[in-house]
């Protein structure tokens, strides 16, 4: 079987300029290249690990070294891998992990649990040779925009309690994540996030939230979600996606439907999702302006896109 990586930088407003939306090209290039070339190695879950690991690295992207700050000005991160045999691992609000994805495979290999945090993820990450000094999360632009943010906030241009209403209105969903079948047919999908801006410290999204944030099933799909988390939890948009392609609904159809749900309970610019099927066919679907989406197979990158009415997949 062909192997086939997806990967996603995040649903949402992307208003950039051309030079920062070359940087999300290439990131995105560099990241599908790096899960082509573990599939070419290894299996579908290192692929998704190491794709999503090259986005955490890039800064590019809020995930990892990317990452943004909650209200006190923390680095608070959520990450989690599923293997299609149905393992999962995943962590969530961890601090001075330069690669969540990293620390949520230690998780699935190394445990017999699913989710860990707190103290004990920063001991597993410790164990597994993955703390990184504080300072590698911070720069002067995310330090310049956390002061722009907390002045909005505090001039009452919106209010920043309102999770899902201030990531809406910032249109920040650049979460990052891969699915990818090896060429064993085995499926895999990874969701890695700094969160949202001036999100409380210890809240978590869906990125660590099995059947939330991320799904993989054998024989099934495996799917990828981003946007803001309270809605894609309370949809369990990942699992929904594949009891909809269980029951024999075209990938992109169901992607479609999972969108529309969501749509309609939490309004738009709430989600976009990425999945892949069992036969390599990938899909992606938001009700976002734009998602930042790549993938390829074999050893090639077959297409990068960003805007709506760009070809994909
Ligand atoms: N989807 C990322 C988050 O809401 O944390």
């Amino acid at each position: 079987m062909e192997p086939v990586v997806a990967v996603h930088g995040g649903a949402g407003k992307w208003r950039i300029g051309p030079d920062e939306e070359a940087r999300v090209r290439k990131a995105l290039s560099d990241a599908v290249s790096a899960g082509l070339t573990a599939l070419a190695r290894g299996n579908a879950v290192d692929a998704v690990v190491e794709a999503v690991a090259a986005m955490e690295d890039s800064g590019v992207f809020n995930a990892g070294v990317g990452s943004v700050y909650t209200i006190s000005g923390r680095v608070q991160m959520d990450a989690g891998v599923m293997d299609g045999n149905g393992k999962a691992g995943a962590v969530a609000s961890v601090e001075d992990v330069g690669n969540p994805v990293r620390l949520a495979k230690y998780v699935l290999e190394n445990t017999e649990h699913v989710l860990v945090v707190g103290d004990g993820a920063r001991e597993l990450a410790r164990a597994a040779g993955l703390l990184a000094p504080r300072s590698r999360f911070y720069d002067d632009r995310k330090n310049a925009r956390f002061g722009e943010m907390k002045l909005e906030a505090s001039a009452g241009r919106w209010h920043y309690r309102k999770v899902l209403e201030l990531a809406k209105a910032l249109g920040i969903g650049d979460t990052v994540g891969a699915v990818a079948r090896d060429k064993d047919g085995n499926l895999a999908a990874a969701t890695s996030t700094g969160g949202v801006w001036l999100k409380l410290d210890g809240r978590v999204g869906d990125s660590p939230i099995p059947g939330a944030g991320f799904w993989a099933e054998n024989g099934v799909a495996a799917f990828s979600a981003t946007g803001v988390g309270e809605a894609i939890i309370l949809s369990m948009a990942s699992f929904r996606a594949a009891l909809l392609v269980k029951s024999g609904m075209a990938i992109d159809r169901a992607l479609e439907e999972v969108v529309g749900v969501v749509t309609e309970k939490f309004g738009s610019d709430t989600i976009g999702i990425l999945g892949i099927d069992k036969t390599g066919r990938v899909a992606a679907a938001f009700n976002t302006h734009a998602m930042a989406r790549g993938w390829g197979s074999g050893k090639e990158v077959k297409r990068i896109a960003l805007w709506r009415d760009e070809i994909w997949p």
